[in-house]
């Protein structure tokens, strides 16, 4: 069995087990400040760290700075990116109190666990990582040597805090095995520090784009969190459909139209096949309107909190997490030294 599906069907087991005990959980997980963070965003991971923080589970949420510059020369926008994505964050219902919002470049002794953690693995199984392949060769760039092995530093970003339940997308679960796969190491050579985390899969299904494929800033098929309602109507209404009249949730075959009806059910809590029912013959023009009202919708309340906060909240909420993350970096590189005997 392959280890996205025994992964899968550990979920529930794993759901009731954080239901019941969110006290034995402590939750680390980010993404890459190389854009806005956008509704697929949302419903992947953001709307799971805010139940997840509600349920009582201390968190910790990086913006990965230097994972940035992986597969491109410069960290580009990487300031206004990351602020934007602490306003996103702060008003889809994270809580600076319960959980910590931090980057990596801010956190010195989070990135000096990469050194012994490097010691742990062989080029040969960072060679073998299926997402590092892959994001080599949509980067079109040479293999640089952070792009092999920025998934150590994905296990550093993990362990400093002891996180052991890491909510991701697939294309992040070889990234929590070789985490495991380093936990176990250090703790058979150097003694018990880590713990061995476990990927938390979200039942929520990939959104597509408004062109039906995968949501995301760089095919600018996204709809940005931070939008106002009128940026959302325009993006909707540039959205490539047919003539079709009769409206039909075929992702293959019409992937403007499904990526429309896909981005209103998730939105309405419905399915995209009960939408292209109701519409039937009405045209993509009621498609795009139903699907601008029910995004404007949807985000209201997102984008009144978000108009709320200034920037200097977000900078202060960011000054706070990097605060903290430094001083339980700190702690867990201590016993590191110490477990390793590097105590002078
Ligand atoms: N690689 C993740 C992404 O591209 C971002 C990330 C960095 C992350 N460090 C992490 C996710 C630690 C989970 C845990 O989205």
């Amino acid at each position: 069995m392959d280890s996205f599906k025994a992964t899968t069907l550990r979920m529930p087991g794993l759901r009731a087990d954080i239901a019941e005990h969110p006290g034995r959980f402590r939750v680390l997980t980010g993404e890459r400040p190389t854009g806005r963070l956008h509704l697929g965003h949302y419903f992947g991971t953001i709307r799971e760290r805010v139940h997840l923080q509600r349920a009582g589970v201390e968190t910790f949420v990086i913006l990965a700075d230097y994972q940035v510059i992986t597969d491109r020369a410069t960290a580009g926008q990487v300031r206004e990116n990351v602020h934007h994505a602490v306003l996103d964050y702060l008003a889809a219902g994270l809580d600076p109190r319960n959980t910590t919002i931090f980057t990596h470049s801010s956190v010195p002794a989070l990135n000096q666990l990469m050194l012994p953690f490097l010691s742990l693995v062989t080029e040969a199984e960072l060679h073998r990582n299926p997402t590092v392949k892959a994001e080599l060769a949509a980067s079109g760039r040479a293999l640089s040597a952070l792009l092999l092995s920025y998934p150590v530093h994905q296990a550093a970003d993990i362990l400093f805090c002891k996180g052991n339940l890491v909510p991701v997308g697939k294309d992040n679960l070889p990234h929590v095995e070789l985490t495991r796969t380093i936990a176990r190491r250090f703790n058979e050579r150097y003694g018990p520090v880590f713990p061995e985390p476990e990927a938390l899969i979200t039942d929520a299904p990939e959104l597509p784009g408004l062109d039906g494929r995968k949501m995301s800033k760089s095919y600018g098929n996204a709809i940005s969190l931070g939008m106002s309602a009128d940026e959302t109507a325009a993006v909707i209404r540039g959205a490539r459909t047919d003539d079709e009249r009769v409206i039909s949730y075929d992702p293959e075959g019409r992937p403007g139209v499904s990526g429309l009806l896909a981005t209103a059910a998730v939105c309405l809590g419905r399915t995209p096949q009960s939408l292209a029912d109701e519409l039937g013959d009405a045209g993509s023009g009621a498609l795009k309107k139903l699907a601008t009202e029910a995004v404007n919708e949807f985000l209201a309340g997102h984008r009144r909190r978000r108009a709320e906060l200034s920037a200097l909240d977000a900078a202060a909420v960011l000054r706070a997490g990097n605060e903290h993350a430094r001083a339980v970096a700190e702690r867990t590189l201590e016993e590191v030294r110490h477990a390793m005997g590097m105590v002078y």
